[in-house]
């Protein structure tokens, strides 16, 4: 036993001399430098890794894989590095001393699934510790999440990172999807420009030709990050790998960037961190070298590994394995008893799916229904979430990643609408924010649509409200964060995508709430699968009593201001903690609107606050946010804010204007009423006292 662990140690020994990681300690101690031209043998082995990241065979870094959606991986260097100066006792920042220069430059190749997509990204990090494991994917990249790149986190991650990202998140103001970045502390770059580099090789203003590059084009480039500690200056450098660690003379990035804020006082850790959303794509590196106070040690490029060839090889492997099977598949097939052949039938209907050409574009999106199967146990009830207007929600764990998500199933016959559907929520990839509930990808099965999406560990928004499963009180700032929260969702939606997302059914059921109380919106554009015959029996099953715009029922179309009028309703029932409708036996159907309403007239609105909070809430928010409840639940469309309008006065960007009882004569109110159809009459404004209608409101603008 001992003997052999000792001709292993001599094997590893062998391997690993030829590129082992050169550790620098030379002149006097303040040097420290190292190299990997590839990560082969023992000195990918010392990397630290968590996550998807492996190191290959051919001794490839890579830290993410394509064999699904949403993955992150990390590799640091072992030993962390000091970037404060200890030696000048005589630092300016009384006690943490001056940050020293630095440089690294790595080869790195972003390889995707997808043509013409990739998701999300990678980066080059200096973290004060080696544990990423409480980050998010996707946009996150793998290095924050959405509470340590909130508000007032931010400062403190010490988080220096070089992102070559290709998505373009408007949460995080990118400039396209395919840029590089400096981030200091969070995901909105302080200063990116597209992915290119000046050609020394050719004639160009002051430094060669500005040249276009294509982070994920799957071919390898080089990166350089150079700081000098005494002007401050990072700069950043592009270049393909053909000018084989040749740098051109002018960088992309050249920008003053204080770090010494920045950089933890004691030792950082420097490595990579990369995340893929939607669209899987592997995120590689192929040779890495760093240093203080000098520059970055050559990469010997005869050594570097090649790229991992995987579309090809895998073809063949596949190949090999039929050759071998198919021999073996009919021997059995022949032997095959009466009984193994109904096994296999009756599986192949558990497991059987729907698939159609016109899907083939969102592939990397398709989820094999087996493996939905899988996560959820079969879809046992112990694991159902909930059941909506649209289907059941199973809670699941996909086994490959051991991500949660959410599996909805949606019972759903014809592919009308199904594909604008798919093809507007999924196959771009790109409809993504904080407040949205992410869908990460589909199956399809015949009268069946199983949607797959982020978990969110704290369940819905009317539980909390209406104190079902046992779920505490929410306090007045939880409420009015989530309704900022909800309004920049449906911002996004409306004005922010390339094109205008009507939700269609938005309301307390539809908000869902992760594991920091960070309300996301859900299921936008799910109903739209269902009202494509809009005749008044479907738009019924579309909207929710009490959050319908009076105009949805009698023209049937859905529009930004239909979920304006949602919204509203939404506002009234967070902040009042009453649902929208109830019906009572002695007064038979009340609505939250009225009461809100009767109460405003009163003057005394704030008296419809949720009692359940004990007065302990702030007076002009919750009198903002009713009386810009009432607002956005209009009757008349026209009347009502954008969702624009809506942030700014949210945000306390623009004043509330004035609601002014005066507005809506007696006679349009007559008029309308004429128009809307029989199922208007549940609808407030025309639904109970004439004293209701004669005053209305109309807002002063
Ligand atoms: C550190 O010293 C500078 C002056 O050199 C001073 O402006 C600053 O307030 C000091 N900071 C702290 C935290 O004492
Ligand atoms: C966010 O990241 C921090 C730091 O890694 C971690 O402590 C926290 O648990 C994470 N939050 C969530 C909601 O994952
Ligand atoms: C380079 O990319 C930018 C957008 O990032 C584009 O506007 C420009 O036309 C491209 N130039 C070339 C030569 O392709
Ligand atoms: C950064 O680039 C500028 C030119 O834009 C150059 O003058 C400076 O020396 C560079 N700094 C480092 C640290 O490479
Ligand atoms: C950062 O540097 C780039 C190019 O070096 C330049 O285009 C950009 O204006 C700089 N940004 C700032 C804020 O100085």
């Amino acid at each position: 036993m001992p003997s052999f662990l000792v001709v292993a140690f001599f094997v590893l020994l062998c391997l690993g001399l030829n590129n082992l990681p050169a550790l620098g300690d030379a002149g006097g101690g303040n040097e420290y430098s190292f190299v990997y031209s590839g990560f082969g043998g023992a000195t990918g082995a010392s990397l630290v890794l968590d996550g998807t990241a492996t190191v290959t065979r051919e001794g490839v870094l890579k830290l993410t894989n394509d064999e699904q959606a949403n993955l992150k991986g990390h590799a640091f260097h072992p030993t962390p590095v000091q970037f404060r100066d200890s030696s000048s006792s005589s630092s300016p920042n009384n006690g943490t001393a001056a940050v020293r220069s630095f440089s690294a430059t790595f080869v790195f190749a972003i390889i995707s699934a997808s043509t013409y997509w990739s998701s999300d990204g990678m980066a080059f990090v200096v973290s004060p510790g080696k544990d990423l494991s409480g980050a998010s994917s996707a946009q996150y990249l793998g290095l924050l999440n959405s509470t340590s790149d909130g508000p007032g986190a931010a400062a403190s991650n010490h988080v220096l990172a070089v992102e070559l990202d290709t998505v373009m998140n408007v949460e995080f103001q990118d400039i396209d999807n395919n840029h590089v970045g400096v981030d200091v502390n969070t995901l909105s770059s302080v200063h990116s420009r597209a992915a290119a580099f000046y050609d020394d090789d050719t004639e160009g203003g002051g430094g060669g030709a500005w040249k276009n590059l294509t982070l994920s084009s799957g071919d390898a480039m080089q990166v350089w990050i150079d700081y000098d500690g005494e002007a401050k200056q990072l700069n950043v450098t592009l270049a393909p790998i053909a000018t084989r660690g040749v740098k051109p003379s002018r960088p992309l990035l050249s920008n003053v960037t204080d770090l010494s804020a920045v950089l933890a006082a004691q030792a950082s850790y420097v490595g990579f961190s990369a995340a893929t959303g939607p669209i899987p794509s592997q995120h590689c590196v192929l040779a890495w070298s760093f240093a203080v106070d000098g520059p970055a040690p050559p990469i010997d490029f005869s050594k570097v590994p090649k790229l991992p060839d995987d579309t090809a090889g895998r073809r063949e492997a596949l190949v090999r394995e039929l050759e071998i099977a198919l021999p073996v598949a009919a021997f059995v097939l022949v032997l095959a008893t009466c009984v193994t052949v109904v096994l296999l039938v009756r599986r192949h209907l558990t497991y059987a799916e729907l698939r159609e050409d016109w899907e083939v574009e969102f592939g990397p999106h398709r989820f094999a229904y087996r493996e939905l199967f899988r996560a959820t146990d079969g879809f046992k009830s112990k694991h159902l979430l909930g059941a909506g207007g649209f289907g059941k929600v199973f809670k699941g764990v996909l086994s490959k990643s051991g991500t949660e998500v959410a599996v909805k199933r949606v019972s759903h016959d014809s592919t009308q609408g199904l594909r604008e559907f798919i093809s507007e929520v999924v196959s771009i990839g790109h409809l993504r924010h904080r407040n949205l509930v992410q869908l990460l990808g589909y199956c399809r099965r015949k009268g069946e649509l199983l949607l797959v999406y982020d978990y969110m560990p704290n369940g819905s928004l009317d539980k909390h409200l209406h104190g079902e499963d046992g779920k505490p009180l929410l306090e007045w700032a939880q409420r009015f964060q989530i309704v900022k929260d909800v309004a920049s969702g449906l911002f996004y939606l409306h004005e922010k995508w390339e094109q205008v997302v009507v939700h269609r059914d938005v309301k307390a059921s539809n908000v869902l709430l992760d594991g920091g109380m960070v309300a996301h919106l859900g299921d936008f554009g799910l109903a739209r699968l269902y009202d494509h015959g809009a005749d008044l029996q479907t738009t019924h099953v579309v909207g929710t009593t009490g959050y319908m715009a009076p105009e949805l029922s009698r023209t049937g179309k859905a529009s930004p201001l239909t979920d304006v009028f949602a919204f509203g309703t939404f506002l009234l029932e967070v902040t009042c903690g009453r649902r929208p409708v109830v019906d009572t036996v002695r007064h038979g159907r009340k609505m939250l609107v009225d009461r809100v309403l009767e109460y405003w007239r009163r003057g005394s609105i704030e008296e419809t606050v949720d009692s359940r909070l004990r007065g302990d809430y702030n007076l002009d928010e919750a009198r903002m946010v009713l009386t810009l409840g009432l607002m956005c639940s209009h009757p008349f469309p026209a009347e009502r804010p954008t969702m624009r309008q809506v942030m700014q006065y949210l945000d306390g960007d623009a004043p509330l204007p004035e609601l002014t009882p005066a507005g809506i004569s007696l006679l349009s109110l007559m008029q309308s009423q004429t128009s809307f159809d029989q199922s208007a009459l549940q609808y407030p404004w025309s639904g109970t006292s004439m004293g209701t209608m004669t005053s209305g409101i109309s807002v002063g603008r």
